[in-house]
C-alpha cells in the first residue's frame, strides 16, 4: 500500500532490537536502524500549534527520538510555525537563519518545518533555504514518522501539505507529558473567513470530532493518564458539532459527568456562534471554568463590518450580559485588533468605549498586520503603522486602568488553584497557579521543602495589580480535589 509519501507501507514495518554492547534500544524500520536520537522543537503561535507539537513528539518516540532543549544535542530540528501576524513570521525566519550555522557544525542534522507557514509557503521555503530538508502542513502531522524516515532514507527537499479529505475527523489525544492538564482538539479548521485572518487558509475547512469519541478520549485521559483539567481546542470551538448535528453545549454537559475530571476550559470562541444553550451550560455545568475568552476584535460596528465578523457591538454586549446573568462569577477576556484597514479616530474611540462597557479582566491586543491571500489585503489602506503603534500603546494603557479597578476587589477572596510551578516575583521564588477563572496567583510555600506542583490548593488573595495576584496558602488538597 502506498503511504502518499512514495514509500511502500511494507518498508515501514517497525521492530525493536537491542544493541548487546550498549544495551540501547534500536528501532528498525524497513532497512533502516534508528538508534536513540534527539529532537529539538520550537513552537510558535497558538495553543493548537502547541498541541500539534506535543502530538509530533509523541509520534517521534516510536522512531526512538526524545526531546531536548539543547540545540547542540539535536539530530532533528523542527519548527512548528505561525502565520497569523508579521511578528510571529519574523521570529521564525530569524531562527531559521541561525539553524544554518548549527547544520554546518553538525553533519547529518535534519531540519524540517511544519505548521501554518509551512502549509501555505512550505514549497517555496524548501526551495529557497538549502539547509531546509522538508516541510509539512497542518493536516499531515500524524505522518511525521514517515517523513523523517524518508529523509533518513536519503530523499529530502520535499513538501507535504495536502488536506485530509476523509469523511470524519477522528483522532485520539496523544500526550507526551505526565501532568494533569491536557489539550484536547475537538474541531479543526475555520469557515469564518474574517477579512484580516490567514487561519482558514492554513487550517482548512471546519471539521468536528464526534461527541462520543471526545467523551471516551477524555475518560481515558482521566483514567489512565491522571488528567484532571482539559482545554478543548479549536479555531472556532463554538462551531463544534455543526457538521454532525451535535453541539458544544451538549459536549460540555457530557464531560461534566466524568468522574475524576475537575476542570474543563475551551478556546477560542466566535461571538456569532454563542448559543443560548451554551450560555445556559455556563450556569449549570459544575466542571466548566468560570472564564470565557470571547474575541470581539473591535468596538466599532463599521470596523466589524469590514472585518466580516457577522455581529454588532450591541449583539456582543448582549451576549456578555446573558453570560453574566447565567453565571454571575464569570470572568471575561478578549482579543482586539487595533488599526484595522482605514480605522478612523472615532472608530478607535468606539473600541475604547467598548472596553469601558465590557469590563474585561484581561485582553490580548494586536496591531493589524496585513496577510497575503486575505480579503483585507485587497483593500486600499491609508493608515500608517506609526498610528497603529500609537493606538495600540494607548489602548493597552487604557485597559490596564480598567483591569486595576476590577482586580482591586479581589483581596480577601478565596480560590481553588491547581499549582503549575514556580515563578519569581521580585527575586523571591513563589508557587504559581491559576484560579478556576484563569487568573494567575503567586504565593509562598509554607516551608522550603514543600513541593506543591500539580497539587490542588486553596489560596486567599492578599493583593492584586492589573497583571498579577499575590495570595497566601490556606489548604493543600493534594493531587485530587477532596469531594
Ligand atoms: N479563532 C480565533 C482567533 C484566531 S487568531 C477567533 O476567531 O477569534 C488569534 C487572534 O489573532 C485573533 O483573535 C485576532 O485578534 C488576531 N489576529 C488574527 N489575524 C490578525 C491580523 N492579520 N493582524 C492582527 N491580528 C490578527
Ligand atoms: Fe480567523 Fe475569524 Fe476564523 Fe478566528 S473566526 S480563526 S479570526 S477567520
Ligand atoms: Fe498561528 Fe496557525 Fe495558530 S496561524 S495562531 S499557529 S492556527
Amino acid at each position: 500500500m502506498e503511504t502518499g509519501l512514495g514509500i511502500r507501507q511494507e518498508n515501514l514495518k517497525e521492530s525493536i532490537i537491542i544493541n548487546p554492547e550498549t544495551n540501547e534500544k534500536i528501532v528498525k524500520k524497513g532497512d533502516l536502524e534508528f538508534p536513540p536520537r534527539k529532537v529539538w522543537m520550537k513552537t510558535f503561535g497558538c495553543q493548537m500549534n502547541h498541541h500539534d507539537s506535543e502530538r509530533i513528539l509523541h509520534h517521534l518516540k516510536d522512531l526512538n527520538f526524545s526531546a531536548t532543549s539543547e540545540l547542540d544535542e539535536a539530530d532533528l530540528v523542527l519548527f512548528n510555525t505561525c502565520a497569523v501576524r508579521d511578528l510571529s513570521n519574523n521570529k521564525f525566519y530569524s531562527q531559521l537563519g541561525e539553524i544554518k550555522h548549527a547544520k554546518k557544525k553538525k553533519n547529518g542534522l535534519i531540519v524540517g518545518i511544519g505548521g501554518c507557514v509551512a502549509q501555505t509557503e512550505g514549497k517555496e521555503l524548501v526551495k529557497k533555504y538549502d539547509h531546509l530538508d522538508f516541510a509539512f502542513g497542518t493536516d499531515v502531522i500524524d505522518t511525521i514518522n514517515d517523513m523523517v524516515f524518508r529523509v533518513y532514507a536519503g530523499d529530502s527537499k520535499f513538501t507535504i501539505n495536502s488536506w485530509d479529505r476523509s469523511e470524519n475527523f477522528s483522532i485520539e489525544t496523544k500526550i507526551s507529558h505526565e501532568t494533569p492538564q491536557a489539550f484536547v482538539n475537538i474541531i479543526k479548521g475555520c469557515n469564518k473567513y474574517c477579512s484580516y485572518c490567514i487561519v482558514p487558509y492554513t487550517r482548512g475547512k471546519e471539521r468536528s470530532r464526534l461527541k462520543n469519541e471526545v467523551v471516551e478520549d477524555v475518560k481515558k485521559l482521566v483514567e489512565y493518564q491522571g488528567v484532571q483539567e482539559v482545554m478543548l481546542l479549536g479555531q472556532n470551538v463554538n462551531s463544534y458539532g455543526k457538521d454532525n448535528g451535535e453541539s458544544l453545549a451538549e459536549l460540555l454537559i457530557d464531560l461534566d459527568q466524568i468522574n475524576g475530571l475537575e476542570l474543563v476550559r475551551y478556546t477560542t470562541s466566535h461571538p456569532y456562534d454563542v448559543s443560548d444553550e451554551l450560555i445556559a451550560v455556563h450556569g449549570s455545568a459544575k466542571k466548566l471554568s468560570k472564564h470565557l475568552h470571547l474575541p470581539v476584535q473591535s468596538g466599532s460596528n463599521t470596523v466589524l463590518e469590514r472585518m466580516l465578523r457577522e455581529y454588532t457591538v450591541e449583539h456582543y454586549l448582549g451576549l456578555l450580559e446573558k453570560l453574566r446573568k447565567a453565571q454571575p462569577e464569570i470572568v471575561l477576556s478578549t482579543d482586539i485588533i487595533v488599526g484595522f484597514v482605514n480605522e478612523t479616530e472615532s472608530e478607535f474611540q468606539a473600541t475604547l468605549d467598548l472596553l469601558d462597557s465590557a469590563q474585561f479582566d484581561s485582553i490580548y491586543s494586536y496591531a493589524y498586520s496585513l496577510r497575503n491571500k486575505t480579503r483585507a489585503a485587497k483593500m486600499v489602506d491609508n493608515l500608517s503603522d506609526d498610528v497603529r503603534g500609537e493606538r495600540l500603546r494607548y489602548l493597552q494603557k487604557y485597559q490596564l486602568g480598567i483591569q486595576e479597578k476590577i482586580r482591586a476587589k479581589l483581596p480577601g477572596t478565596e480560590h481553588r488553584v491547581l499549582v503549575e510551578g514556580f515563578g519569581t516575583m521580585g527575586g523571591i521564588k513563589k508557587w504559581r497557579g491559576r484560579t478556576n477563572c484563569n487568573r494567575v496567583v503567586h504565593f509562598l510555600p509554607e516551608s522550603e521543602e514543600q513541593n506543591l506542583k500539580w497539587n490542588w490548593v486553596d489560596v486567599k488573595i492578599t493583593s492584586a495589580t492589573a497583571l498579577s495576584c499575590q495570595g497566601e496558602l490556606l489548604n493543600v488538597h493534594g493531587r485530587r480535589v477532596l469531594q
